[in-house]
Order: C-alpha cells, then structure tokens, then sequence
C-alpha cells in the first residue's frame, strides 16, 4: 500500500492534467503484475520473444517505436536499446517507477512521450478518427509494437463514450478499426501484440461468460497464440479465474486483407 501510494504520489506532478486520471489505473496495473508475476510470466516472456523475434527480423534498425509501454514488463527494452539507434515509448502515463528504472539503466537512447493514442475525441468531434497518424513525423522508423494496448484502449473508449451517453456498439470498432489501420498503413514493420477476448472459467473448467475484446472487428489469426490468466484463482474470486486470449501478429499484408475485407 505505501509503495503504491508513493508511486502515485510521485507519478501525478510528471503527468499532464488530462491523463491525470489514468496515473491511478497504472499504479493498479502495477500492484497487480506484482500480485500476478508466476501467472502473467508466460504471456510477459512470449510477448517479449515475439517483440525479440520480429526487430531481429529487420535489416534496418534505427527507431522503434513501443505503443502502451506502460510498465515495461512484456517490452525487453534493454535488448531494443542495445538493437535500435533510438527507442521511443507511448503511453498515457509513464509511472515515476519506470522513470526511475530506466534512468537507473541509464537508457540513454529511450524518448517518452505522454499520449492518448484512442483518439475517442476526434470520433466524438466527427473528425477522422487516426490515432496513429503521428507516427509519419518520426524519422527513421523501422518498427511498431503495439504491446497488449488495445484491448485496454477499448475500455478506456468505453467509458468515455458512455459518459458522453453516445452509442458504444456503434462507436467502439471504429475505435478499434482505427488503431488497426494505423498499423496496417505503416510504411514500416509492425507488430500487433493483444488480448481478443476474455474467459472465466470455474475450477472444473467450466466456461461461465466470455467476451470478444474487440467488439467483433476482425484481426489476423495470429503468428503465436497463447493465454494469459488475467486473474488468476484468488485474486478476484477463489472460485474462478479470467483468463484472456492474446494474439502476436507481425504479418503486415495479413493485418491490411482484413482491414480491406472490413471496408
Ligand atoms: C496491459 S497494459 C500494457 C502492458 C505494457 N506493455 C507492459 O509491458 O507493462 C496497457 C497499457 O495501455 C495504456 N493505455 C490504455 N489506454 C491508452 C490510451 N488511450 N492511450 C495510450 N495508452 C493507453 C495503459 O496506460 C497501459 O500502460
């Protein structure tokens, strides 16, 4: 609890007002993946080896952008720094523990940058929904990893849409769609890491509710699937557990057949 509070504490001056909001969910996150190390371990190692797996792939490596690098805990950012001529990192918060820790790595070539990447106003305003149309202003990129981010973006979408009282079963996949044409109109390789839905399932196996993460837009099967229990027994409840589905997809032309079957 009081590292949890001293994280806030010192994450709310470095955050700008409107993400404010968010430094609370990081912290969560935070004490969470904590709570959870032995059960997240696999997804944490497959998500970095598919991350490894694609950079090594490449034959320029100059500027690699991480979206929702959050708590850097599925981003093997040491080997990225030591690939990479320059690491940028997205996020709507970057926690004073992940600041600390990557100055105490002294990781010179890693840039931060603070943003909103669901661009829900735009969709509200009625304006072209391209939340990922800043990455064309940075030089030299060979590479975009969405880490486990989407799913996230649609709850965060959610509520906000909600709280407008617009329609969510209309609104939430264009968010999604937008975040996946932003990758699959990339000039550069890509990587899509998320979760596509969640399970909760009984300790007999039994399957009680399941829910498409994605609100039904389409995504490539992945090159890796694996699950990742979420919330593991005792952590919510003793009686079941979540467990979500997440995919890695480093295909671009399979990522652009399904935006172009989607329009
Ligand atoms: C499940 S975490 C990803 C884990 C992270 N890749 C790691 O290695 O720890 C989801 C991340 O998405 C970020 N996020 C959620 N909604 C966002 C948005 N609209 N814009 C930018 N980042 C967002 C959260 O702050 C969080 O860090």
């Amino acid at each position: 609890m009081i590292l949890e509070a001293l994280n806030y504490a010192a994450s709310w001056p470095l955050t700008s007002g409107p993400h404010r909001s968010a430094v609370r969910y990081s912290v969560n996150l935070w004490s969470r993946a904590r709570r959870c190390a032995e059960a997240w371990r696999t997804h944490e190692e497959n998500s970095r080896a598919a991350i490894l797996e694609t950079a090594g792939r490449l034959k320029q490596r100059r500027t690699a952008v991480v979206l929702g690098s959050g708590l850097l805990r599925d981003v093997p950012i040491e080997a990225l720094c030591k690939m990479f001529d320059t690491v940028v990192l997205v996020d709507l918060v970057h926690l004073a523990s992940v600041r600390g820790w990557l100055s105490l790595k002294r990781l010179r070539n890693v840039r931060l940058i603070e943003r909103d990447l669901a661009g829900v106003d735009d969709l509200l305003a009625g304006r072209p929904c391209e939340p990922l149309s800043f990455l064309r202003q940075v030089p030299y990129l060979d590479l975009v990893v969405s880490a486990n981010l989407l799913s996230q973006i649609g709850m965060g979408a959610a509520r906000r849409i909600e709280a407008e009282g617009q329609n969510r079963q209309r609104l939430l996949p264009k968010v999604i769609s937008a975040h996946l044409d932003g990758l699959a109109g990339l000039p550069c390789a890509s990587l899509l890491l998320t979760d596509v839905s969640y399970r909760v399932i009984d300790r007999d196996g039994h399957v009680h509710e399941e829910f498409d993460l994605l609100r039904g837009v389409p995504v490539p099967l992945g090159k890796a699937e694996w699950s990742w229990p979420v919330s593991p027994f005792g952590e919510e409840s003793a009686d079941y557990q979540i467990v979500h589905r997440v995919i890695a997809c480093n295909d671009q032309a399979a990522l652009l057949s399904t935006r172009s079957a989607v329009v």
